[in-house]
C-alpha cells in the first residue's frame, strides 16, 4: 500500500466517523462491514508507520491499555444532581401544581425516559472527547475515560469543534445483556444496570467492551436551550438521544394516560428504563425555580411501580435469632423479579403471615423495586386451599419452649443452640470483638461438640479442651483460632458493650451506654433509672439494657469474662476522633441525608480512610439509595454493610 500522507488520514478517519455515526448512532449503516474493514487496515497502517500522528479521535484509540486500579478523580465542572421521585400518577399530579404556583406561565412539560444506568460526564474539548466522569459523590467525579471510549455511540470527535459537557447515562441493552450471558455462562450479570456499572468498574477497557455499552445524553451542561432545543442539538452533535414527548395538558387524566403509554411501551424499548422524567422545557422558568440541595425544582422522576410476580411458596422455616426471636422466613420456587431471583422472603412475624394469609402450597405474589427488599404483597386468590401456616408451638431448633411477647414468639431455652451460634457470630463478629476467621462452621462445631456452651467458654477455649470434646477441627485450624481469641482479647469498651448483644443496643447506643458507665462494673450496677438519665437513651432501651442485666445468666458470664478473661483496652470511651481509625469505608449510593462528600468527610473526621472500591480488605461499605455493583460485591466478600440510617446513628453517636 502506498503510503497515504497525513491529510489523507485525517480525511480517512473523517469518513470512518461518518460511518460510526450511520452504523451506531442511526443504524443505518453505508458501507458493507469489508469496506469498513479496509478503512480500518488503511488507519492502523498508518498509524504503525507514523505512530507520533495518531490522533485521539482514531477509531484505533477506542481501547487503549490496561490501567491500574486507581483512578484519578476530577472536580465537576458544576455538581451532577439528582432527582426528586414521585411513584403515582396523583403525586406527579401535585408536584406539576406546586411547581405551577412558582410561575405565572403555563408549564410546558417534557416527558423522557428514565434510563437506568450508570451516569456519566462525557468532556470534550474542540470536538474532541477528552475526560469522561463518573457521577461519584456529585462534586468529584472518577476519570472514566478508557472505559468510556470504547462505548461505540459514544462521539470521539463531534461533528462541531465544539467546548462543552454532556451528561447521560451508560446503559447495558437488553440484548446486550442477553449475549453476555450466553457467551459467560459462569459469570452472568444479574440485570442491565448491574452490568452497566460492572462494566465501568472494569480497569481493561477490554472487559468493558465486551458488554456492549451504550450511551444515552440527557444534558448539556449550561445550556441555555429549552430541553427539546438541547436534545436536538445532541442529535446534531453526533449523540444517539431521543426526542422528549411533550405532556399535551397537565390534568391528572393526561398524566395517567401518558403514563400508561409509556408502561405498556416499556417492554418495547431496548434498554431498561426504571421510569419518566418530566422536565419543565424552558430556560428561564427553570432559572425562576432553581435547585433544592440534591436536585433540580424544575425536574421530577416518576418511577415505575414495583415489578410483580406471581411464584410457588413452598414452605415456611423458622429461624432462630440470637435473642431467642423466631422469624418465620417464606421458601419460594425462585422467581425473577425486578431484575434479581427471589427464593426466600423474610415474613417478620405471626402477623404478617396471617395479614396475608399464607396456606402450604399457594401461590405468592412477589415484588422487588430498584434496591428494596423482596416483599410477599398477597396470595393469588383461590390458591389458599392447604393447611393455613402456624407458627410452631416449641422451638424449631431446640424443641425448647417459646413464649409469645406482642407479635414476637421467642425460644425460652437458656442452652438452644440457635440462639447460642447467633449470638456468637454476634458476639465474635466485625463489630463485636471481631474475633478473625471465627466463621459460622466453626461456631457451629465449637457448639455441636460443646467446647463452646456460652461466650465465656468461647474466651476461655484452649486446645485441650476442644480435644476433649472431640471438635472436629485441624491442629491448624485449633491453634489459629486460639491465637485469634487471644487478638480478641482487649476490646474498648463500647465494642464490648456492643458485643452483648442487647435487644436495641446499636453501636451508637453502646458508646454512649460506655461514656455513662466507663467501667463494666458500673455498668452491671446500673438501674433502669441510671439508662433512662442517659442522654438519647429512651424508655424502651433502657427497660431492654435493664432486663437484659437483670438475668442473672447474663450477669455472671459477663462478670467473669471481664474479671478472668478482657483487659478493656481504654477504660474511657474512645474519643469520637479515632473512632473508626484503621478502618476502611467505602461511600456508595444515593443519600439522603446528606452529600456522599459530607458523609466521607465525617467518615475522616472519625477517623477511616475512605477507599474507592470494595475489595477483602473494606472494612464497611454504606451503601445508599441505587447501590449496585458494589453492594453486590460487598455482599459477595461479606463485608459489613451500613444503610444511610445505620450510619447516621453512628455519627450522630
Ligand atoms: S436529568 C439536573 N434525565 O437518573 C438534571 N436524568 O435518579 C439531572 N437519569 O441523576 C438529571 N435518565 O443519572 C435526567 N432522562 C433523564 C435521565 C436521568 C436517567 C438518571 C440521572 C439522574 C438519576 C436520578
Amino acid at each position: 500500500m502506498k503510503n497515504p500522507i497525513k491529510e489523507d488520514y485525517l480525511e480517512l478517519l473523517d469518513s470512518i466517523l461518518e460511518h460510526d455515526r450511520a452504523y451506531y448512532v442511526n443504524n443505518a449503516p453505508q458501507i458493507s462491514d469489508d469496506q469498513y474493514d479496509t478503512l480500518i487496515e488503511w488507519v492502523k497502517a498508518f498509524e504503525a508507520q507514523y505512530p507520533e500522528e495518531i490522533v485521539p479521535y482514531s477509531p484505533t484509540q477506542r481501547v487503549g491499555s490496561s490501567l491500574s486500579g486507581d483512578r484519578p478523580t476530577f472536580k465537576h465542572s458544576i455538581p451532577m444532581l439528582s432527582l426528586d421521585n414521585v411513584f403515582s400518577a396523583e403525586e406527579l399530579f401535585a408536584w406539576i401544581e406546586k411547581t405551577q404556583s412558582a410561575t405565572s406561565i403555563q408549564l410546558p412539560l417534557s416527558c423522557e425516559l428514565k434510563y437506568d444506568g450508570v451516569a456519566v460526564a462525557l468532556i470534550y474539548e474542540a470536538g474532541v472527547l477528552v475526560r469522561a466522569l463518573s457521577r461519584g459523590d456529585g462534586e468529584v467525579g472518577q476519570d472514566l475515560t478508557p472505559q468510556v471510549r470504547v462505548i461505540k455511540n459514544v462521539p470521539l470527535r463531534l461533528t462541531k469543534a465544539a467546548t462543552l459537557e454532556i451528561r447521560g447515562e451508560v446503559v447495558m441493552p437488553k440484548q446486550a445483556l442477553k449475549d453476555y450471558n450466553e457467551k459467560y455462562p459462569q459469570a452472568t450479570l444479574a440485570n442491565c444496570r448491574n452490568g452497566a456499572s460492572g462494566a465501568l468498574n472494569q480497569n481493561n477497557p477490554a472487559d468493558t467492551a465486551k458488554r456492549n455499552l451504550a450511551f444515552y445524553p440527557y444534558q448539556v451542561v449550561g445550556a441555555a436551550n429549552s430541553q427539546d432545543q438541547e436534545v436536538l442539538s445532541l442529535k446534531e452533535l453526533g449523540f444517539s438521544a431521543h426526542y422528549p414527548d411533550w405532556l399535551p395538558s397537565n390534568d391528572l387524566d393526561t398524566i395517567k394516560r401518558q403514563l400508561e403509554h409509556y408502561q405498556s411501551e416499556r417492554a418495547r424499548v431496548p434498554f431498561d428504563i426504571d421510569g419518566i422524567v418530566f422536565k419543565v422545557n424552558n430556560h428561564d422558568i427553570r432559572q425562576e425555580l432553581g435547585f433544592t440541595g440534591r436536585a433540580p425544582r424544575w425536574a421530577i422522576a416518576y418511577k415505575f411501580p414495583a415489578e410483580q410476580k406471581q411464584t410457588l411458596l413452598k414452605r415456611v422455616e423458622f429461624q432462630v435469632g440470637r435473642t431467642g426471636a423466631i422469624t418465620p422466613v417464606a421458601k419460594l420456587h425462585p422467581i425473577s423479579c425486578g431484575g434479581v431471583t427471589i427464593s426466600s422472603v423474610t415474613l417478620h412475624n405471626e402477623d404478617e403471615i396471617k395479614r396475608l394469609g399464607l396456606t402450604q402450597g399457594c401461590s405468592v405474589i412477589v415484588q422487588r423495586a430498584g434496591d428494596v427488599i423482596p416483599q410477599i404483597t398477597g396470595i393469588v386468590e383461590g390458591t389458599n386451599i392447604g393447611k393455613p401456616i402456624s407458627m410452631p408451638e416449641l422451638c424449631p431448633c431446640c424443641n425448647g419452649p417459646v413464649e409469645k411477647n406482642n407479635a414476637t414468639l421467642s425460644c425460652t431455652s437458656p442452652s438452644c443452640h440457635a440462639q447460642l451460634q447467633r449470638y456468637i457470630e454476634h458476639f465474635a463478629g466485625k463489630k463485636g470483638l471481631d474475633i478473625d476467621g471465627l466463621g459460622p462452621k466453626t461456631i457451629a462445631e465449637l457448639i455441636r461438640s460443646e467446647a463452646v456452651k456460652s461466650p465465656y467458654d468461647l474466651m476461655t477455649l484452649n486446645t485441650g479442651k476442644m480435644y476433649l470434646c472431640g471438635t472436629v477441627l485441624t491442629k491448624n485450624q485449633m491453634n489459629k483460632l486460639i491465637a485469634s481469641i487471644e487478638k480478641a482479647k482487649k476490646p474498648t469498651l463500647p465494642k464490648f458493650i456492643h458485643a452483648l448483644g442487647i435487644p436495641l443496643v446499636g453501636e451508637g447506643t453502646s458508646k454512649r451506654l460506655a461514656k455513662a458507665f466507663p467501667t463494666i462494673p458500673k455498668l452491671l450496677e446500673a438501674r433502669l433509672e441510671d439508662f433512662m438519665a442517659v442522654d438519647d437513651i429512651g424508655k424502651d432501651t433502657a427497660e431492654a439494657i435493664s432486663k437484659w442485666m437483670s438475668s442473672y445468666a447474663n450477669y455472671e458470664w459477663v462478670y467473669e469474662v471481664h474479671a478472668n478473661v478482657l483487659t478493656i483496652e481504654d477504660p474511657n470511651p474512645q474519643s469520637m476522633s479515632d473512632l473508626l481509625s484503621g478502618q476502611a469505608w467505602c461511600v456508595t449510593g444515593t443519600l439522603h441525608s446528606m452529600k456522599r462528600s459530607e458523609a466521607q468527610a465525617k467518615l475522616e473526621e472519625l477517623g477511616a480512610t475512605i477507599v474507592s472500591g470494595v475489595s477483602k480488605n473494606t472494612t464497611v461499605l454504606l451503601a445508599g439509595e441505587k447501590a449496585g455493583s458494589k453492594l453486590a460485591k460487598a455482599e459477595a466478600l461479606g463485608i459489613t454493610i451500613y444503610t444511610e440510617d445505620m450510619f447516621n446513628e453512628l455519627v450522630e453517636a
